[in-house]
């Protein structure tokens, strides 16, 4: 397993560049989509709408709890425009269901930031192990959820809509029915033509388009408001705790964060977002609050499944997580694919205690052994990383951080937060305006 790792930092610095590359061109498309506009009249405002008209029809399906079995659950009641797009609550998973029942398997990743940057799924694997050696290789990243298994938003879309622990809606003919009898049905005939709804599979299709435009244009999931910003753009300091936390988080021989949780700014200039879209197994303990987990069989394993199915066989990638955006983290009560801790100190406390003393983290079996890695069958556990720091250490050794150094960590972290100052207006939204403001100019 080691010499699967060998490489890694390495082959890390390679992805970030590769993940740069794809943020130039996601912002390039999102330009070239968005609409050109006729010059409005002299009376009306000239400042352009934030969002195309079918962006702001996906806004619409993304807010209606309607469009759920239950009648109660939107995209948005598990992500919460007021948290981030996160979780509104601790809850380890969502209820879900047709009557709010039935718990989810996984927490509610933040739809924030990373919805346009997110680039498509890649697994290169080497055909040799001497490739794996010298860097040929790469680990997989990319793709949505945090088993990277959707390439596109339309596609991810159709899975809460349909999924037995959240929207639960049957089929198709269910979800259009509801749609239908929405209060802005007559807008969606609109935008897509008057007899839109005849076909089932192509209304839905066009719906989830709709949530797509959403999610790609609306500016609020994206608004670069913190702190941090504020400090890249020479507009904050930041205070001698913060910094001293940065260091910690940057530090390669202690907390080692920033080698996956990216903090520096990409080749374009572009802020980072805290997370280089890579997979990786950290061992985070199993969670008793899960119902799934009752059953002593059942192993959430990434991207080995059970939810996502087409590269179970490469038994190497068993227990990988997409790594997480950390941007608004400290907003979250819930952390993790599984929810297994409730507050920010404790992720970090597991990060730099999970090897130093693991009795604290993992149960003991029936002869009084401590059961590492416990939330992944015994064959699998051998993927989990232990030789990125802080992951490195012995038991009885002092960990990378003490609780003081966790102080500052976390208040570099809240700088993370957006909220610090207003937000701007997104660079499309710019050019969109400065667009129309010229075709306002020749038309008068
Ligand atoms: C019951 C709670 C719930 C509802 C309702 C819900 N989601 Fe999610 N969402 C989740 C969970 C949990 C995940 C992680 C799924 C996984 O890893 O398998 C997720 C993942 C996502 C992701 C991937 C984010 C990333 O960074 O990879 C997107 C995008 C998303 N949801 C959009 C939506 C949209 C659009 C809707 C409405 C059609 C929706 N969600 C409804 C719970 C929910
Ligand atoms: C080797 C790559 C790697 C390193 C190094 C790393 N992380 Fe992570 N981080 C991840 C992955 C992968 C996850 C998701 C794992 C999971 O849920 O199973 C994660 C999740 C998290 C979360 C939970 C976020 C959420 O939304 O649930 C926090 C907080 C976090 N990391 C902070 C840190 C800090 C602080 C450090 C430095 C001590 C660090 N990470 C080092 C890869 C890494």
């Amino acid at each position: 397993m080691s010499v699967f790792f060998a490489s890694h930092t390495a082959r890390r610095a390679v992805a970030a560049l590769r993940v740069a590359a794809a943020v130039v061109m996601t912002a390039a498309a999102v330009c070239a989509v968005t609409p050109a506009r006729a010059a409005p009249p002299a009376s009306v405002s000239t400042t352009p709408p934030v969002l195309s008209d079918i962006a702001s029809l996906g806004k619409l399906i993304f807010n209606d709890p309607a469009l759920s079995a239950s009648g109660r659950m939107s995209c948005a009641s598990c992500h919460s425009p007021a948290h981030a797009y996160g979780p509104p609550n601790g809850l380890a998973a969502q209820m879900g269901g047709p009557d709010l029942r039935s718990q989810g398997t996984r927490a509610v990743p933040t739809l924030g930031y990373v919805l346009n940057r997110t680039p498509v799924w890649t697994h290169v694997q080497a055909a040799s192990i001497f490739e794996r050696l010298t860097d040929a290789d790469s680990p997989p990243s990319g793709g949505f959820a945090w088993d990277g298994r959707f390439n596109t938003l339309h596609d991810q879309a159709l899975f809460p809509l349909f999924n037995a622990n959240e929207m639960a809606n049957r089929d198709a003919g269910a979800v259009v029915a509801r749609l239908e009898r929405a209060p802005y049905a007559a807008r969606f005939r609109q935008v897509f033509g008057e007899t839109i709804f005849v076909s089932k599979d192509m209304a839905l299709r066009q719906a989830m388009r709709a949530v797509e435009r959403y999610e790609l244009e609306e500016p609020g999931f994206h608004p670069y408001s913190s702190k941090f910003d504020a400090y890249l753009d020479g507009e904050a300091q930041l205070t001698a705790s913060e910094l001293r936390g940065m260091k910690l988080f940057d530090d390669p021989a202690r907390g080692n964060c920033a080698s996956c949780h990216i903090d520096q700014r990409g080749a374009n200039g572009a802020h980072p977002l805290f997370t280089d879209f890579q997979f990786e197994a950290l061992g985070v303990p199993r969670n008793p609050e899960l119902r799934a987990n009752r059953d002593p069989r059942y192993y959430d394993e990434g991207l080995c499944g059970p939810i996502r199915t087409d590269v179970a066989k490469n038994r190497l990638y068993c227990g990988l997580f997409k790594t997480p955006t950390l941007r608004n983290v400290a907003t979250r009560q819930v952390f993790f694919h599984n929810g297994r801790f409730h507050t920010l100190r404790e992720a970090l406390r597991f990060y730099v205690e999970r090897d130093t003393n693991p009795a604290k983290w993992y149960p003991k079996d029936a002869h009084g052994r401590v059961v590492k890695f416990d939330d992944l069958p015994p064959a699998l556990r051998a993927n989990v990383d232990t030789v990125d720091e802080p992951l490195t250490r012995k038991p009885g050794e002092r960990p990378a951080w003490n609780e003081h150094d966790i102080d500052d960590v976390m208040a570099f972290l809240k700088t993370l937060n957006d909220g610090y100052r207003p937000a701007r207006r997104s660079t499309a939204q710019s050019a969109a305006a400065t667009a129309t403001a010229t075709l306002a100019a020749t038309k008068r």
